[in-house]
């Protein structure tokens, strides 16, 4: 557990955001907050749809964050608390004993799902009043849903005086996820929010669930995001679809991840394999062949083997897994045709698919133009504006209560 930095920049972002929930809380509720949280979102550079077969993946948590702010209830009643929400304008409320149910807002049941974890683990909660606000992009393939659920376990931890282990808070989140969101994800998203460090990226082994970080410190790369601002339907069921397309591949192999078999493997079944889970497995197998290369070639310095596993990445991702759509191939031809040249190094979709965003990474003399000619270009091709930012890898849950003593 290293110990908080709190001149690092994404100390500063939490601390903003955390300074106007401290005055949400008090103008909201009346109430000064006793507790104060923060959980980033995630941008994965490689390693797209290989957590749930078993592979490995390379995010980092990014400087934008979900922070809760929060005080007891003075009032309470025993088995509840409120929650409101900057970001939708509205307030809910939370059980915290049984019976805790799916509900249909889509915000509340993150919270109440992983309420439910901490009471299952045991932990009574004592009822509170919060303020949630984040500048994580809702929807846009950043991980809004990991951090609001890491945020609510770090402030859970604070709230009750225990405390899990990163791996097992990072558990808990996903398990909310799956059973409270509906949505079979993997682990990166959650374990991302839970355990980066800045200047780090987060190899992870998705399999032994053991990681490794990586240090990220050349200052002539900088990491840009281009959030294409579409978000195209079904991607729900398309993502469990992918699953069962893997499970099914893994199953005729006779392995049980896609991460036990090799492309030899994969080459020699099939003729037993739907051709659909052939392209699907080797998309997956290609591309945890590509995380641990990108690795290697990232601790190495050699940014131009990074940048060609990105692009074979998203090759990949578009024609074998074919989750990406019109918008992000876009975003990353343009990224390509600017080049090494003008100091783009390498770019792909990152998260889910289906829309959200690229992920590229650029020379930091060469960030200004890229960001100006992408948007200039996608503009121009799809008469939509995309929102492309540069980020840092930053620090990933954080406690910000003014009596804590320091990361998460
Ligand atoms: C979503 C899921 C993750 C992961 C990615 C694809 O973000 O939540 O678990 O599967 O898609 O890599």
């Amino acid at each position: 557990m290293s110990q908080l930095d709190h001149r690092s920049p994404s100390c500063i972002a939490a601390n903003v955001l955390a300074g106007q929930s401290r005055e949400m809380l008090q103008r909201h509720f009346n109430c000064s907050a006793r507790w104060v949280v923060a959980a980033p979102g995630r941008v994965n550079l490689i390693g797209e749809h290989t957590d749930y077969n078993g592979g490995f993946v390379l995010p980092m948590a990014i400087d934008r964050y979900t922070v809760i702010a929060a005080a007891p209830a003075e009032f309470p009643p025993a088995d509840s608390a409120e929650v409101f929400s900057t970001e939708v304008g509205a307030c809910s409320r939370i059980r915290l004993n049984e019976p805790m149910e799916r509900g249909n807002v889509s915000w509340v049941n993150y919270v109440q799902g992983v309420v439910a974890g901490c009471v299952r683990q045991g932990w009574s909660v004592p009822p509170f009043r919060a303020v949630i606000h984040s500048n994580v992009p809702l929807g846009g393939g950043l991980s809004s849903s990991a951090a609001l659920e890491v945020a609510t376990a770090t402030l859970l931890e604070a709230i009750s005086g225990k405390s899990l282990s990163l791996v097992d808070k990072a558990l808990l989140c996903q398990k909310a996820e799956h059973t409270f969101a509906g949505v079979p994800c993997g682990i990166m998203d959650q374990f991302s929010s839970a355990m980066c460090e800045a200047h780090r990226l987060l190899l992870l082994d998705c399999r032994s669930q053991e990681f490794e970080l990586v240090p990220f410190t050349d200052p002539d790369v900088q990491v840009v995001i281009a959030n294409s601002n579409v978000k195209h339907e079904l991607t729900g069921g398309e993502y469990a679809r992918r699953r069962s397309e893997c499970e099914q591949a893994a199953g005729v192999l006779g392995v049980p991840f896609l991460r036990d078999a090799s492309l030899a493997q994969l080459e020699s079944a099939r003729d037993r394999l739907d051709p659909v889970a052939f392209v699907r497995a080797r998309h997956v197998i290609s591309e945890i062949d590509r995380t641990v290369a990108a690795a290697q070639s990232l601790r190495a310095g050699d940014w131009k083997t990074v940048g060609e596993l990105m692009y074979a990445s998203h090759a990949s991702l578009r024609d074998d897994y074919e989750v990406s759509c019109a918008e992000l191939d876009l975003l990353v031809e343009i990224a390509r045709s600017i080049g090494l040249d003008g100091g783009v190094i390498g770019s792909r979709m990152t998260g889910g698919g289906f829309g959200g965003c690229t992920v590229s990474l650029v020379r930091a003399q060469a960030v200004p133009h890229f960001i100006s000619e992408l948007t200039r270009q996608y503009r121009q091709g799809t008469s939509i504006e995309p929102t492309v930012f540069a980020t840092q890898p930053s620090q990933g849950a954080m406690n910000l209560s003014d009596h804590a003593p320091g990361v998460a």
